[in-house]
């Protein structure tokens, strides 16, 4: 061992193990001292400065979800009432109405059947409801809010409210069609509808 490296060693010594006094890297220094100076500013602005906590942000996040989505988001029960009159006039535009179509097709016929005529779930083109009495509005109310617990998905944190109307429209078009092999009657039969 040389001169130079008995300057370099440390006076401690742990069963024969001995330490070199080596400066350290100016890169690890002030990587070092900027974790401690931003973990210290961290600290003041969470502590003191009145940073959201993990209960503030998620608030925060959730409410801007609320926003893109229309207000429909996660929070089951809060659809957005929707007018007989606006889904009968949708229910006029042939555009609407095959828009509607393919989205019940892609996201509806599995369950529903593609003639509407009921499978794992009910006929949607009988007089018989389960939830409502088949007005294009309760239909609505039904297609976002979902029934979770029978297994009829809440739409409204899927789609976009346009798509769910245009779904509505395509339903009530499809009215008294009629098709072949329907599904036994569910619900209550609905006089006058
Ligand atoms: C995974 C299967 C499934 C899918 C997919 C599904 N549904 Fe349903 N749906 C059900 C079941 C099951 C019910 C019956 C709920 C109950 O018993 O209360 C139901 C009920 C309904 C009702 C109420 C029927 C009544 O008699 O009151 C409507 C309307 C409806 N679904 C529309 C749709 C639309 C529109 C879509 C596509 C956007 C869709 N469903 C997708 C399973 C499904």
């Amino acid at each position: 061992m040389s001169n130079q490296d008995q300057d370099n060693l440390t006076d401690h010594e742990y069963d024969g193990i001995r330490e070199y006094d080596n400066k350290l890297p100016i890169w690890w220094l002030a990587t070092f001292i900027g974790t401690v100076i931003f973990a210290f500013i961290y600290w003041l602005h969470y502590e003191f400065a009145g940073g959201p906590d993990l209960q503030a942000e998620l608030k925060i996040e959730m409410e801007q979800l609320q926003e893109k989505t229309g207000g429909h988001g996660h929070d089951h029960g809060t659809a957005v009432a929707v007018s007989e009159e606006e889904l009968l006039k949708l229910m006029t535009s042939a555009d609407t109405v095959s828009n509607g179509k393919l989205a019940f097709t892609g996201k509806c016929a599995s369950c529903h059947g593609d003639q509407l005529q009921g499978l794992i779930g009910p006929n949607l083109v009988d007089e018989y409801w389960i939830h409502g009495k088949g007005s294009l509005s309760e239909i609505h109310t039904v297609v976002s809010q979902g029934v979770p617990e029978k297994g009829m998905p809440a739409w409204g944190a899927m789609l976009k409210e346009d798509e769910i109307k245009s779904i509505v429209a395509y339903i009530g078009s499809q009215k008294g069609s009629n098709p072949a092999n329907p599904k036994a009657p569910q619900g209550e039969k609905v006089v006058n509808n």
